[in-house]
């Protein structure tokens, strides 16, 4: 939510900071700017996205910070976007995150400064004018300004005259890049991995004054050191590749994000699974409960291995919107597993519900895609799902990677708690190793699931039905579709239907039943039966053909054991992106939406 970024070095910085916005986009795309620093400040903002941004192409500038917005204090205007200056024009901020004391701040400042914006943002510039008046240096100017700010903030400011870029830490990500006479910094390393994979990642309170030359690291008063490290990153990975969208390409990379999940972690003949985690085997033993936390699509991911975990690690299992989430009372802490699953890492919900985790005395492990991000610093452990880089805000590949890694989590948990025999393991673990080539399939049938969406692609409200596993994946499902193509769609355990939702249900309003057997399909035929009689075309996603008599049109998935429904998932990931297509829809960047929600 909000990117920003910023450039020092002997390069024309205007560009530099340009193209590292175009590879932040992701995290917002309402409005975008840019200031030039050195000498003066030159700041060019507008409304609308990052390629709309128009500035003088060598500007000369060889420092730059730059912002890409998704609005929440004030609309999407020009005067809202980022970089925001003081009064004389000689101070530009970038802002992630929230300044939840700015109305008292810009109470007390709006005697003496004239503000321009809407936005929490604006207190800090006229702030650092006050204190740069007293003369100190840009760095000391920061440490005072950001003791009286409260909320959450990654900042990354210029000012005429000053050397260099001063960034601030507090709960939002920020991370340097490290080149030869010159330095990037930026909310993700995406923004400038083609220039250089030697990184920082900065600390809760961390100040960094960032110049050609050298960064230096403060917090609390001293100096600090952050270590460097190599980030691995295939560049082309993050690049279209000749797809129309980024999440075409990404549902297209499934089968590889999958063998990457998968590699190095399955001994077939064992049963048994490699998972590099710092927690304890006795600990491990003794847990009594899992509390999974997460949002959105991970949220999902959360409750397709709930029953799994429940049925093979003999464990008590809850997942909880990250929003909702509260360690009540009545439970041990001590044997109590928070896993927080976050593709971004920095989902706010999320990381509010891990603090609160750590805060009741639970140990928790974080489910990430995101090397270095908040929640790896958080949690008391780190589980990669390793999907490799996901730009479309819709995610995807990350759904099928958080699920295949939290199933391997399950043969490891149920393994060493001794809850789980060879041939369930290996029952689980054969259907994981199925799953690059039935993804591959569902890819092949491309055209087919391109052809049906096409013919519902009018429809204006979906209904989506599973059980067990299939629910979760009915649920994800829907979300996909509403996400992009701004329709109604909804996901329904297949036997609620009747308690209620039936009554919305005719003729214009496909219903899309998950009929994969571990999905328990036989009773969920009852319910497409009910939604036939009522008029309602159907969509079955199955690996029975016995269902083809029911249904008007069918998807069809192998069949793999306890991972055929995520199968089915990839096959209506191809059904919402076709309708969304048809709509002509701002497919990889959706309506008000972020992919990375740093606010809670
Ligand atoms: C945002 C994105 C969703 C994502 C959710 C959780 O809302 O738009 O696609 O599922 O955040 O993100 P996380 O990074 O925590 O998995």
């Amino acid at each position: 939510m909000c990117g920003i970024t910023g450039y020092v070095g002997g390069e024309d910085s205007g560009e530099i900071v340009h193209e590292g916005l175009k590879n932040l986009e992701y995290r917002g795309y309402d409005s975008a700017g840019v200031a030039l620093g050195g000498e003066t400040i030159q700041v060019h903002k507008r409304e609308g996205e990052v390629s709309e941004l128009e500035f003088p192409e060598t500007s000369g500038h060889t420092v730059g910070i730059g912002h890409t917005r998704w609005s929440t204090h004030g609309e999407p205007t020009q005067e809202n976007a980022h970089p925001h200056t003081d009064c004389r024009d000689e101070i530009a901020v970038v802002h992630n995150g929230i300044i939840e004391n700015y109305e008292e701040l810009k109470e007390e400042l709006q005697a003496a400064h004239f503000f321009e914006s809407e936005t929490d943002t604006e207190v800090v510039p006229h702030l650092l004018e006050d204190e740069l008046d007293d003369d100190v240096s840009l760095r000391a100017a920061v440490h005072r300004v950001v003791q009286r700010l409260e909320g959450s903030f990654a900042l990354a400011v210029t000012a005429a005259g000053h050397d260099g870029i001063v960034v601030a830490r507090e709960d939002s990500p920020l991370v340097i890049g490290y080149g030869e006479n010159e330095h990037f910094v930026a909310s993700d390393v995406t923004a400038f991995a083609e220039h250089t994979r030697e990184v920082s990642f900065l600390e809760n309170g961390d100040i960094a004054l960032i110049t050609n030359d050298s960064v230096t690291i403060h917090n609390d008063g001293s100096v600090v050191e952050r270590p460097v490290e190599t980030v691995e990153w295939d560049a082309t990975a993050a690049e279209k590749g000749g797809y129309e969208h980024y999440m075409l390409k990404e549902i297209h990379e499934q089968p590889q994000a999958l063998r990457q999940t998968l590699s190095g972690r399955i001994d077939d003949l064992s049963g048994d699974v490699t998972l590099d985690i710092d927690l304890p085997e006795p600990y491990l033993q003794s847990l009594e409960e899992i509390q999974i936390v997460a949002c959105g699509t991970s949220y999902h991911a959360g409750l397709y291995v709930r029953d799994l975990l429940e049925q093979y690690a003999d464990i008590r299992v809850s997942v909880e919107l990250a929003s909702e989430y509260d360690f009540r009372g009545g439970r041990d802490p001590w044997r109590t597993l928070v896993v927080a699953i976050t593709q971004s890492g920095e989902t706010a919900d999320t990381l509010s519900a891990l603090r609160e985790a750590n805060r009741s005395g639970a140990r928790t492990l974080a489910l990430t895609n995101t090397v270095g991000s908040t929640v790896t610093r958080d949690a008391d452990a780190t589980l990669y799902i390793r999907a490799g880089p996901e730009i479309g805000v819709a995610a995807t590949k990350t759904f099928v990677s958080q699920v295949a890694t939290a199933t391997l989590f399950t043969v490891y948990l149920a393994r060493v708690r001794g809850a789980m025999s060879v041939s369930q393991a290996s029952e689980i673990l054969e259907s994981l190793n199925a799953l690059p080539g039935a993804v591959q399939q569902v890819l092949d049938n491309n055209d087919h699931i391109e052809a049906v969406a096409n013919e519902y692609a009018d429809s204006r409200s979906f209904f989506y039905i599973g059980r067990a596993s299939g629910y979760s994946v009915a649920l994800e499902s829907a979300l996909k579709l509403k996400e992009i193509s701004y329709d109604h769609a909804e996901g329904f355990a297949a036997g609620e239907l009747k308690h209620g939702p039936l009554a919305l249900v005719d003729e214009d309003t496909p219903v899309i039943a998950l009929l994969t057997d571990h999905a328990a399909s036989s009773e969920t035929v009852n319910s497409v039966k009910e939604v036939k009689s009522r008029g309602a075309p159907v969509i079955g996603v199955s690996s029975d053909i016995e269902t083809t008599s029911l249904v008007d049109e069918q998807f069809d998935v192998a069949d793999i054991g306890p991972m055929e429904p995520v199968v089915a998932n990839v096959a209506l990931q191809l059904f919402a992106y076709h309708v969304a297509n048809e709509k002509g829809r701002s497919i990889d960047k959706p309506r008000n939406l972020a992919k990375s929600v740093t606010v809670e």
